[in-house]
């Protein structure tokens, strides 16, 4: 089934948001198959971030991002990723709608609170970017039989 990346920023991770972000995905129906705290480096961020190097807050996007840890994540389910940026809410959280994460906790487009991939191809290229092969977990979640109807 559907993987997608999702990252809490720096500023999640410091307001301590992690448990609710990670709760919300979980509660959905999701399965974590991958997770680590790590800072990242410029270059891995100019790398994550390569379509906006154009962007004028493309400099500001790679500070704040490297500014701490972030807790990089893998979650699989259907349609992961786009019912994952449902989650997340507009990357703008004047437009993100209360009941999404940005919605919930954000307030300022610099300062979003979490990344999540935006296509099918994106989320492939990023997970292979932030993690090896073997830190990818496959295991059965025995909950699954009652979160998704039998073939
Ligand atoms: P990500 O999940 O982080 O990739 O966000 P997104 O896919 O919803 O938006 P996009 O990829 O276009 O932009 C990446 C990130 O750049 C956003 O999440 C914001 O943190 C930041 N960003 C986007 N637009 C602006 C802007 O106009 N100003 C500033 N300061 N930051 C922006
Ligand atoms: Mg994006």
């Amino acid at each position: 089934s559907e993987q997608t990346f999702i990252a809490i920023k720096p500023d999640g991770v410091q307001r301590g948001l992690i448990g609710p972000i990670i709760s919300r995905f979980e509660s959905r129906g999701f399965k974590l198959v991958a997770i680590k705290l790590t800072v990242p480096t410029k270059e891995h961020l100019e790398k994550h971030y390569e379509d906006l190097s154009s962007k004028p807050f493309f400099p500001g996007l790679i500070a704040y991002m490297g500014s701490g840890p972030v807790c990089a994540m893998v979650w699989e389910g259907r349609d992961a990723v786009k019912t994952g940026r449902v989650l997340l809410g507009a990357t703008n959280p004047a437009a993100s709608a209360p009941g999404t994460i940005r919605g919930d906790y954000a307030i300022d487009v610099g300062r979003n609170v979490c990344h999540g991939s935006d296509a099918v191809e994106s989320a492939k290229k990023e997970i292979a970017l932030w993690f090896k092969p073997e830190e990818v977990q496959s295991w059965k979640a025995a909950q699954f039989d009652w979160i998704y109807e039998k073939p």
